[in-house]
């Protein structure tokens, strides 16, 4: 997070348009300056560094999932008892820590929220996570779980520079604490203002450090959920490549016992 300009998210989009209409004149910015206007408005996002393969990462982030965003953001496509397998988890301590309002093991991950209800308190419904890993990418979500910063004029006291005029309240801002974010006229973008860099209003619970462990677990846990199936793919696959190579030391020996007595 050094200062310099790691984002050129413009100050000029986080007035008080709402979403959807910003979301629009940015498509319109985009398609009528074309590579510049691309280019200015798009965020620097930082490496997640996660791993799915790390079950530990993804069981906390599977607690946090269910603590700070499916109040807010389903995952339709995930199943709890399919969770308790690929987490490595009893069915027990599923339902003890990851199941709070009496669903059964075969559900899926929902919320009660209505989608009109939602419209009416955020502006727009909060998106289903089942995966949003793989259409925006781990190190967007990364990015943007870690860029919120104090906004007095907006509806939920913050924005965020990686989705400027962002309709999510900052959920994590306990752990966090909260930031301030600092704009500098940039000479290079004709004075335009950009972000510079954090500067922390308010501590926390947790470091700095601590805290994007916390983001990489949930993010981890997204990644996961995208794409359930990945851990077994690669698992299989060096299973087939292990059987590829005895087959290869029973052919090169097969060939040298049929061609002992030709040579
Ligand atoms: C209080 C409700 C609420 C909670 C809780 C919440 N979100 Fe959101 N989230 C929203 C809303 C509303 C949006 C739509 C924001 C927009 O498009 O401006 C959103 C959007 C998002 C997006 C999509 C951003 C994009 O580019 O479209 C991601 C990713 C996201 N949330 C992740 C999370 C994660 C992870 C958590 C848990 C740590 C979480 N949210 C908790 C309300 C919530």
């Amino acid at each position: 997070m050094s200062g310099g300009a790691r984002w050129r998210a413009s100050r000029a989009a986080a007035s008080g348009r709402s979403p959807r209409a910003a979301g629009f004149l940015t498509v319109l910015a985009v398609s009528m300056l074309a590579g510049v206007a691309s280019a200015q408005e798009e965020a620097e996002l930082d490496p997640a560094g996660n791993d799915v393969a790390d079950t530990a990462s993804l069981q906390r982030g599977a607690r946090y999932y269910v603590n700070y965003c499916l109040g807010c953001h389903s995952a339709q496509y995930v199943r709890y008892n399919r969770l308790a397998e690929d987490l490595q988890l009893t069915e027990d301590l599923v339902v003890q820590n990851l199941m709070f309002t009496g669903e059964q093991p075969f559900d899926t991950m929902t919320n009660s929220m209505r989608p009109e209800d939602a419209v009416r308190w955020f502006g727009i419904a909060p998106p289903d996570l089942s995966l949003i890993a793989r259409s925006r990418g781990t190190d967007y979500v990364y990015t943007y779980l870690r860029s919120f910063y104090q906004a007095p004029s907006s509806l939920t006291g913050v924005d965020n520079v990686v989705l400027p005029n962002t309709a999510m309240p900052h959920v994590l801002w306990e752990l966090q604490g909260i930031n301030r974010a600092v704009f500098e006229a940039d000479e290079a973008h004709d004075g335009e203002e950009v972000f510079r860099r954090f500067e922390q209003v308010s501590a926390g619970q947790l470091t700095p450090q601590q805290y994007d462990q916390v983001v990489r677990d949930i993010v981890n846990f997204l990644d996961y959920i995208g794409d359930p199936t990945q851990l077994a793919r690669e698992a299989l696959g060096i299973r087939v490549i292990g059987i590829l190579l005895v087959f290869l030391v029973i052919a090169w020996l097969l060939k040298r016992e049929i061609w002992k007595d030709v040579t």
